[in-house]
């Protein structure tokens, strides 16, 4: 399994202007960070907002959190400076909002490339507008371009509400067919997949319901607006410890020399196939790098 599996189960947005948030977070335990210069920063604060994120990514003590910039589109007057000072400032990716066709994708990589940036910089996007639903093939397809930068994407429920005028629901009803495609894009094309965040931060019931609703969809983690959503969070996405111990389970049933070559096996009476073992492994490789990611 890869080594560069990463922990995606918690990403924690956190508005660029907000010092004491930027500073707070170095002491949370979320798996990635996400620095807002878009939807949280207000139009005179875009420039103070990216400064503030340049200093505070070059300053560090974030561990081995992944660290990502939220930009303004590249269409505003922020937003190129935003990719720019990203880069500059070495995060480990760029979030680029509204991203709706595949045209987009290829322009921000476009841009990323010609600022020098290493291979190692992901693309993460935002998919939260109606035309970005119609098109997730063609968005999730380009991560299999030579040169792709690609790696995750980040539902954005709230822009889609709005677009659309769905309403946000506690069963998400109105959007569970668009959140099930997303999933399936992303998952063809190995994207990691992140749910939208639930806005009503002092209900953690309603929360962790919503966390256990994405989890159920197959998403890999949940964009967060509020500490308190961390803890609840991480649970949720980490796989269970029965689930690590049917793991190894499956994996060294598989390892014996009498399975080497069976499709299917049964484990404590139920039907185990290959397909298991294989997701028992990436199961293993998580977990390990969840426990890494707690030691830094
Ligand atoms: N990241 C890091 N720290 C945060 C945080 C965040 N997203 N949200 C709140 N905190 C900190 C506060 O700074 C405060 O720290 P302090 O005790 O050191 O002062 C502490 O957590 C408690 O905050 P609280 O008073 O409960 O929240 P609030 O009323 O100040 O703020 C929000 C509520 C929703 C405005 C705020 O959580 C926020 O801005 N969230 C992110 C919004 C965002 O980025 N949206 C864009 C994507 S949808
Ligand atoms: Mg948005």
């Amino acid at each position: 399994m890869s080594a560069s599996i990463r922990p995606r189960r918690s990403i924690l947005y956190m508005p660029g202007v907000n010092l004491r948030a930027l500073e707070k977070v170095k002491k949370l335990p979320v798996d990635c960070v996400v620095f807002d210069l878009e939807d949280s920063v207000a139009p005179d604060e875009k420039n103070l907002a990216r400064e503030q994120v340049v200093a505070a990514l070059d300053n560090g003590g974030y561990g081995g959190r992944e660290l990502i910039v939220r930009i303004n589109e590249l269409s505003t007057p922020w937003g190129a400076d935003d990719l720019k000072a990203a880069v500059k400032a070495k995060a480990d990716g760029i979030l680029v909002p509204k991203v709706s066709t595949a045209k987009d994708i290829a322009t921000a990589t476009k841009a990323i490339d010609e600022e020098g940036a290493p291979s190692s910089l992901a693309l993460w996007a935002m998919i939260e507008t109606s035309l970005a639903i119609l098109n997730v093939k063609e968005i999730a397809e380009t991560a299999k371009l030579p040169g792709s930068r690609l790696s995750t994407w980040a539902l954005g429920t709230n822009d889609l509400a709005k677009e659309t005028g769905a309403h946000l629901t506690q069963d998400r009803m109105p959007m569970v067919s668009w959140l099930s495609l997303c999933v399936a894009a992303a998952r063809a094309y190995d994207l990691t997949i992140i749910d939208g965040v639930y806005n009503d931060f002092r209900n953690l019931d309603g929360f962790r319901q919503e966390c256990e609703h994405g989890k159920s969809l197959g998403m890999d983690g949940k964009t967060l607006i509020h500490p308190g959503q961390i803890e609840p969070c991480n649970e949720i996405f980490s796989p269970s410890a029965e689930e690590i111990e049917t793991a190894k389970e499956i994996i060294a049933a598989f390892d014996k020399p009498e399975n080497n070559d069976k499709g299917v096996i049964s484990i404590n009476g139920k039907m185990v196939e290959r397909l298991h073992a294989e997701i028992a492994r990436r199961q293993v490789a998580i977990m390990a790098a969840i426990e890494r990611l707690s030691e830094d």
